[in-house]
């Protein structure tokens, strides 16, 4: 497996996850403990346990890097956040994901990391198309999209249910990456 890299940005850096995050998860994993954070990500446990912690982190640590990169989004050396890409080698295109704890919303902080993380893959992958999906609710989200170039291509009924069993629809969106970026 190909050893994964480490990114900074002004405030922020970005590394592969470690085995030892989830001796963090009564500080750093914390945030995931948050229904208002994992509102829109139904597939995420709520209440989050220490289980749920060791299979997250697992999960992370296992990903092939050359087709599924995660990385631990760090501020002042503490997990704050995720970063993640799917890429399809076939098409130069990747989905990119990402999510920060509550506690520093609002602040730049998604974009920054996402913005350095894209450029990264663009590069890497030798991508051509970066996209996303959102519930169409997640204001927040639509908005990092959107400041990262990526336009609403359609929506669609997402394959997963929300929490309550019902239908959950998301709106797709997605950047061209012109040659030589
Ligand atoms: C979505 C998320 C990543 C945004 O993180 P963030 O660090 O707050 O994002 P940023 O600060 O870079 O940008 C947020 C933008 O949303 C805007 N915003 C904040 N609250 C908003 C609201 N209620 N409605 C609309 N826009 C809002 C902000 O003003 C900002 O835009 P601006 O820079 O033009 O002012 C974060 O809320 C999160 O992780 N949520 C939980 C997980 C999740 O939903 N991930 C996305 C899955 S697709």
């Amino acid at each position: 497996m190909s050893p994964g890299e480490t990114l900074k940005t002004e405030r922020l850096a970005l590394r592969p996850f470690r085995r030892d995050d989830v001796d963090d998860v009564d500080d750093a994993l914390a945030y995931r403990n948050d229904a208002e954070f994992s509102r829109f990500l139904p597939h995420i446990p709520h209440p989050f346990t220490r289980q749920d912690a060791e299979a997250f982190v697992a999960t992370n640590c296992n990903e092939p890097w050359s087709r599924s990169p995660t990385f631990a989004v760090t501020l002042d050396g503490v997990l704050i956040g995720t970063v993640n890409f799917e890429v399809d080698a076939g098409t130069a295109s990747a989905m990119i994901g990402y999510a920060i704890g509550r506690e520093w919303w609002g602040q730049g902080i998604a974009t920054e990391a996402t913005a350095a993380a894209m450029k990264w893959a663009v590069k890497r992958f030798e991508l051509r198309r970066v996209w996303a999906s959102t519930d169409v609710r997640n204001t927040r989200s639509r908005r990092v999209l959107e400041k990262l170039g990526m336009r609403p291509t359609h929506t669609r009924l997402a394959e997963h249910k929300d929490r309550d069993g019902t239908s959950i629809e998301e709106v797709v969106c997605a950047v061209d990456v012109k040659l030589g970026r």
